[in-house]
Formats: structure tokens, C-alpha cells, sequence
């Protein structure tokens, strides 16, 4: 082995377009910001890139809803039923995950609903509920536009699903059909939300400032708390004060407002995605692609002599080799430790990687890990401003959040420097918002269709 040449400085300088000043954060934010308006406003909404979709959700949970609920959640890596006792002060809950196989992800909506209705009809076999007529809480974490709880149209997919014939339809109507189809369990689905929804539900259960859910996941997306009286696209009156709002801000950028910091790295991910220009802010922030932005950042760097003495792997340089996962890992080991990162790196055939070579690799990680973070914290900063409550509750889920160990802390130190002076925030992990979030929106909703026939 010849001397080793130190390539981290260099490596470093390669990496700081993955930086994002305050300066730009501040100007990222002004620009999400005045597209959220834009989402809200009557006339702008049908233009607008966040959609800012009324979610008809008004009520936040006071603690007493009680009853059985079913609850599906559809939208992350996997698909899931559940079946939730909501009681005093605890509820119980029993799961179970089922694959949603790559042909169904992209085959016909007709399959997709048939396959989500007998998984459904096999659970409640199971969990010995088949004769049972259950309310049902569908968490269908895709933007939709909702025209009512329990109707919502499909506006696009993301997060690599394409099924064929749902974009523009009602998915509850979907699902019903697909019910009706098979005729043997009996459900009503008292509500259709997003798992942005369900987590904040989840989390007001018991934290009544919790005003935000925000999704570090699969996808990025967050929902908050506004006045009725700025929904300008809501048209049931203003008998309530409040409305959730799921901002989709995951298509921030679709129209170019984040071309200012993005990379080469972000350019080859959209487009060799199935969603080609959509989904903008979401391809730089969420679990689906932080793997493969480190990937190519090292397969370029590798091309350049500055890795691995020049030489890759073939896992290197092909497409969704490096899980998000590894990126969790890798900045899991302690400062100098690099156990976990050579043993990612052993995976993908780098087993000649130098010391040196993972000091570069995990400050690759860590420039891209931080750039989600930062994005996701000025987003966070545009809702609390925006609110102006003087402490608010963020809840939160997703595989990014809970699994990268500095998430959390990169994400609490900057929406501080964010925020305006004397505003507190709190972020929250949010236990399982998708499921027992469901069952509370679903509960919810009874309680109100029951109070209207009282
Ligand atoms: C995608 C979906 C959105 C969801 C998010 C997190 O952005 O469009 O509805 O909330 O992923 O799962």
C-alpha cells in the first residue's frame, strides 16, 4: 500500500453546496411561506404548488372518545390493519403488516383496493371481528383532495406509487367498491386522513398544545392547525374556529423555488424517479431518497479519485444500493469509531475502503442527513411563525425521525435560530399516528354524528 493521500478536505469543499446557509433557510422559508398562502387563498389555490388541502378535521381529540375501531394505513414502506380499543386514559391495539408487492405499487387501482379489502377481510377473520360491522379510519397518506371526511379525490401519487385509474377518483369509493366486490365483511369508514393527521390526532390525545404533525419518512409532509376563517377553500361555514390543514408541502419546489440550493445529486435523483419534477422538496428530505443522494455523491467522488483509491463496487454505482438505513448507521457510530460504517461499506463491496475513506463517507452522510433536517426545520418555522401561539407542540413520525440519532437535536437547534423571538415549540415523537390516529379522527367523528342525532 502506497502512503495514503488525505482527500477529506477536498471531499469537504466537493460537499458544501449540500450546506444551506441561514441566509437561504430565511429565504426557503419566505418562499414556503407565500405558497402556503397561496394554497389557502380561493383564487390562487387551483395554480398553487402546496395545496394546502382542507382535511375537514375540526375537532382535536378531548381524551373521551372510547370505542372499537378499525384503522388502515396505506402510504409508507408497508400497508397495515389495525384493530384499536380506544378507552379511559389507554387503549390497546393490535397490528399486523402486510407487503404491498411492487406490481400491485404500480399495477391497477382495481387490484390495489382488492388487495387492501381482502387483507383487510383476513384480519378481521383473525382478530375474530368478521360478523362484526366496525367503524373504519383509512390513513391514506397521498395528497387528496377532500370534499369531506369521508370523501377525497386523488390528486397525484407520490413516494413510487402509480396505480393506474385512482388519480381524479374518490379513493373511500374505492375502497367500498372493493368491499362490495368480495360481500362478505361489512364496514363503514366514518373518515379518510393523512398520516400528517393521524399524528398529530395521536399526539393531542394527550398534549393539547399539539398544533402540528409533520412526517419524516418514506415521504415529508405536515399538517397544522389554522383559523377557518383563512380557508378560503372551505365552504361548510365557519361554525368552528379551527381546521387542519395538510399542506403537501412536499411538492414545494415544483416550480422551481428551490432550484437556488439544489445539487446535481438532487437533478439525477428526479430524474430517474417515476415522478420526474413533483415532489421537489420531498426528494431532498425524505427517507425514500437520503440513500440515494449519498450514494451518488460517493459514486461521483469515487470517479474522481477522491474515494476508495478510485475504485467502486458494482453496488456503488448502481441505483437504490444505499438504504436510508445506512445513513442512520453510519452516524450512529461515535466520533472515530467507524464499526457500522465498514460494515455498510463490507456490503456494498468496499472492503478496501481506508480509514480516511469512512471519515469522508460518514461526513457525506451527514452533509445530506443535515440538509433534511434544516428543510424540515424552516418548514416547521413557517408553521409555528405562522400560528403565532406562544408554545405549540410539533408531533412527530417516520422511519428519518425516529431511526437517525441527530434528528432530532439538528432539527430543535435550528428552528430556534428560525423561529420569532418568544415563540416555544416542543417536538414530539408521535406513537403510531397513522393507526391509533385513525381510530381518534374516526371516533371523533362519531362523536359528532352522534351529538347531531342526539
Ligand atoms: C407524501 C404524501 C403525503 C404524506 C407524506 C408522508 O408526501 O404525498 O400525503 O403525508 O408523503 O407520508
Amino acid at each position: 500500500m502506497g502512503m495514503a493521500i488525505n482527500n477529506l478536505p477536498q471531499i469537504r469543499e466537493e460537499c458544501e453546496i449540500l450546506q444551506l446557509s441561514e441566509k437561504q433557510l430565511r429565504e426557503i422559508m419566505v418562499r414556503l411561506h407565500r405558497d402556503i398562502e397561496k394554497g389557502l387563498g380561493k383564487d390562487t389555490h387551483p395554480s398553487s404548488i402546496v395545496k394546502c388541502w382542507i382535511t375537514y378535521i375540526q375537532d382535536l381529540p378531548n381524551g373521551k372518545e372510547r370505542g372499537k375501531f378499525l384503522a388502515l394505513d396505506l402510504g409508507g414502506t408497508n400497508f397495515r390493519v389495525l384493530i384499536i380499543n380506544l378507552r379511559e386514559n389507554h387503549f390497546d391495539m393490535q397490528s399486523k403488516i402486510y407487503a404491498i408487492p411492487q406490481h400491485i405499487m404500480t399495477g391497477t387501482g382495481i387490484a390495489l383496493f382488492d388487495h387492501i379489502a381482502e387483507c383487510l377481510a383476513n384480519f378481521m377473520m383473525e382478530h375474530n371481528v368478521y360478523e362484526e360491522r366496525l367503524a373504519l379510519g383509512f390513513t391514506f397518506s397521498f395528497p387528496l383532495k377532500q370534499v369531506g371526511l369521508t370523501k377525497g379525490i386523488l390528486e397525484r401519487w407520490t413516494k413510487g406509487f402509480s396505480c393506474s385509474g385512482v388519480v381524479g377518483t374518490d379513493v373511500v369509493q374505492g375502497l367500498k367498491d372493493a368491499i362490495a366486490r368480495r360481500g362478505d365483511v361489512q364496514i363503514d369508514i366514518c373518515a379518510i386522513l393523512n398520516d400528517t393527521t393521524g399524528t398529530l390526532m395521536s399526539c393531542a390525545w394527550k398534549n393539547h398544545n399539539c398544533k402540528i404533525g409533520l412526517i419524516v419518512g418514506t415521504g415529508s409532509n405536515a399538517c397544522y392547525v389554522e383559523k377557518a376563517e383563512l380557508c378560503e377553500n372551505f365552504e361548510g361555514g365557519q361554525s368552528r374556529a379551527d381546521m387542519l390543514i395538510n399542506t403537501e408541502w412536499g411538492a414545494f419546489g415544483d416550480d422551481g423555488a428551490l432550484d437556488f440550493v439544489r445539487t446535481e445529486f438532487d437533478r439525477e435523483i428526479d430524474v430517474n424517479s417515476v415522478n420526474p419534477g413533483k415532489q421537489i422538496q420531498e426528494k431532498m428530505i425524505s427517507g425514500m431518497y437520503l440513500g440515494e443522494l449519498v450514494r451518488l455523491a460517493l459514486a461521483k467522488f469515487t470517479r474522481m479519485g477522491l474515494l476508495f483509491g478510485g475504485r467502486g463496487s458494482d453496488l456503488l454505482f448502481q441505483r437504490g444500493s444505499f438504504y436510508t438505513k445506512y445513513v442512520s448507521e453510519i452516524e450512529s457510530d461515535k466520533a472515530g469509531d467507524y464499526t457500522s460504517c465498514m460494515e455498510v461499506l463490507e456490503e456494498l463491496g468496499l472492503d478496501h475502503a481506508t480509514e480516511a475513506d469512512m471519515a469522508a463517507v460518514r461526513h457525506v452522510c451527514e452533509c445530506v442527513s443535515r440538509r433534511a433536517a434544516h428543510l424540515v426545520s424552516a418548514g416547521i418555522a413557517v408553521l409555528i411563525n405562522k400560528m403565532g401561539e406562544p408554545r405549540v407542540t410539533v408531533g412527530i413520525d417516520g422511519s428519518v425521525y425516529r431511526f437517525h440519532p441527530h434528528f432530532h437535536t439538528l432539527m430543535c437547534e435550528k428552528i430556534a435560530k428560525l423561529v420569532q423571538p418568544g415563540l416555544q415549540f416542543d417536538l414530539m415523537l408521535s406513537e403510531d399516528g397513522s393507526g391509533r390516529g385513525a381510530a381518534l379522527v374516526a371516533a371523533v367523528a362519531c362523536r359528532e354524528s352522534q351529538q347531531q342525532f342526539a
